[in-house]
């Protein structure tokens, strides 16, 4: 039996409309939990929005609306936004709904009450974009102009009452949790930026504000709201309906498998989560993975830098799945890639067009012509079929170990070496020459339309729209498919009727 499978996207802040950034983790999310269904895993697979703190509140004020009404609105965007990218998320979580504030509450008491919260006064620089409090260290004057050195965002100066969470108690426990879990953090180059960080010396950390009031308040103490960032990763709880110890989710789900995040966020997953959880006492996530940023030219895709690619209209243009290939295939997982829509084009055109779009094509075209639509009944394997076709098998472990390792990129490039070859199996046997030789070219059609099956299945988690058309040629429906089955060459049905396949990527006319 597989182990439960728990994936998580960040929640994004519902500040304005969904770009880029925010599809990429979403679309990642997507792909590790329909590879884990199809590995016979149970998954939950959760997303949502993050709609308390003071980023939220000016943003609603700016629009002369109450933050309710203003996250209200804006919450449906990102909703329709996981429709229009075919997410397969369980839950659609909002830190506005009362099943989340009931955890944020409960997990705040039990830290108030094993004393890792006092209450102090606050006085440093906090910028609301990043709703993060900076040292010192990590501000510079930019022609007159405070910001943080790491996030590049303003910052302004705050004083004020503020609780406080032990942050520094944790320095240690947590250092030694990285050493004996030393694939909690991924990727590795961002598990050492974060251990140098709290290397480097953990303050106690501010957990509540005072002076506004978009949030939920601490409980013992109504002139706070809680810190939005200690509310928002408590929905990875709230989700599994934390603290209810009957829930079946959280006996099923907790700890989580994984936290996917930008690498901007990695602070707040791989420190402070970890350190309130160990203060209170809960299971740690067993890992987060840190991915990079989508840019446009050579900066951060954002709201603010105004270069923002909106998805909503690049789906529009191309369809959904180039868009979901290009940002899982293109995109060097754990680094950060550039978007721009010559390169999809480019894409397109030789992967899906040609490479994919074209072996299906060319397959049942001329089963269609030779065999009128129908898997042949009597095939013999020669030694060169086996290979083609046993690469599947060799390799299996192999690849199920790219999963669980995030390794999204080796993963994608055995899916297009064997496209490839896949194709070149097809031209260098020349069934139209085999006119003569049923057997043979019976056979020849059989183990292209089994590679076919085979790479599509790989490719179902990537696009899934465009794999179930493919795999219809089968009949396999989309609750049929099983990863496991790639290692095996004789799934098709002898003699069984194949069903006709339109055209699956039209190839894009461009002007160089
Ligand atoms: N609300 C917090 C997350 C709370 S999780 C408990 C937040 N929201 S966000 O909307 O600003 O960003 C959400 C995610 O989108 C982050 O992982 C961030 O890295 C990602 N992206 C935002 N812009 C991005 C790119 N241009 N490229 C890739 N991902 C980036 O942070």
């Amino acid at each position: 039996m597989n182990k439960n499978f728990y994936i998580t996207t960040p929640i994004y802040y519902p500040s304005g409309k969904p770009h880029m950034g925010h599809a990429y983790s979403s679309i990642i999310a997507d792909f590790f939990a329909r590879i884990k269904r199809i590995q016979d895993s149970k998954v939950f697979f959760l997303t949502g929005t993050d709609e308390h703190g003071l980023k939220i509140q000016r943003a609603a004020e700016a629009k002369g609306m109450k933050p309710k009404d203003f996250c209200d609105e804006i919450s449906k965007t990102f909703k329709n936004l996981s429709k229009v990218l075919n997410l397969s998320n369980t839950d659609f979580i909002r830190t506005t709904e009362e099943r989340h504030s009931k955890s944020v509450i409960n997990l705040w008491n039990i830290l108030e009450k094993k004393n890792e919260i006092y209450l102090s006064k606050y006085s440093g620089w906090y910028s609301v974009s990043d709703e993060a409090f900076y040292s010192d260290n990590e501000v510079e004057d930019v022609d007159g102009v405070k910001k943080s050195n790491i996030s590049g965002s303003l910052v302004e100066w705050v004083e004020e009452e503020s609780f406080f969470f032990k942050l520094s108690k944790w320095q240690e426990p947590l250092l030694k949790y990285y050493e004996d879990n030393p694939k909690f953090i991924l990727p590795e180059s961002r598990k050492n930026e974060v251990i140098s960080f709290v290397k480097s010396g953990l303050k106690d950390l501010s957990v509540s504000r005072k002076s506004f009031s978009w949030g939920i308040k601490v409980p013992s103490n109504k002139d706070h709201v809680i810190y939005v960032w200690l509310d928002a990763l408590t929905n990875y709880l709230s989700a599994l309906n934390y603290p209810d110890a009957s829930s079946k989710l959280l006996k099923d789900f907790w700890p989580a498998t994984l936290h996917l995040i930008g690498k901007d966020i990695l602070r707040f997953h791989a420190v402070y989560w970890p350190a309130f959880l160990l203060a209170a006492n809960i299971p740690l996530p067993e890992r987060v993975y840190g991915h990079g940023w989508i840019l446009s030219g050579e900066e951060k895709m954002s709201k603010s830098k105004g270069n923002i690619l909106d998805p909503l209209e690049i789906i529009k243009k191309y369809g959904l799945d180039p868009l979901r290939y290009y940002l899982i295939k293109e995109v060097s997982f754990g680094n950060d890639g550039n978007i721009s829509q010559d390169k999809l084009e480019s894409c397109i055109n030789s992967d899906l067009a040609n490479n994919f779009g074209n072996l299906c094509q060319r397959v049942i075209a001329f089963n269609e012509k030779n065999l009128n639509l129908k898997i042949p009944d009597k095939i013999k394997f020669t030694d060169n079929d086996m290979k083609v076709l046993d690469i599947f098998k060799k390799d299996y472990e192999k690849i199920f170990k790219c999963i669980d390792d995030q390794d999204i990129n080796s993963y994608m490039n055995f899916i297009v070496e064997q496209l490839f070859a896949a194709n070149k199996y097809f031209n260098d046997e020349e069934p139209w020459k085999k006119k003569s030789d049923i057997l043979r070219l019976n056979t020849i059609i059989y183990v292209a339309m089994e590679l076919i099956r085979k790479i599509t299945i790989m490719l179902y988690p990537v696009i899934p729209t465009s794999s179930l058309k493919v795999l219809n040629i089968f009949g396999i429906k989309e609750n049929d498919i099983k990863f496991a089955s790639i290692q095996n060459h004789e799934t098709l049905q002898k003699g069984a009727k194949i069903n006709k396949i339109n055209i699956l990527f039209n190839k894009i006319e461009k002007n160089d």
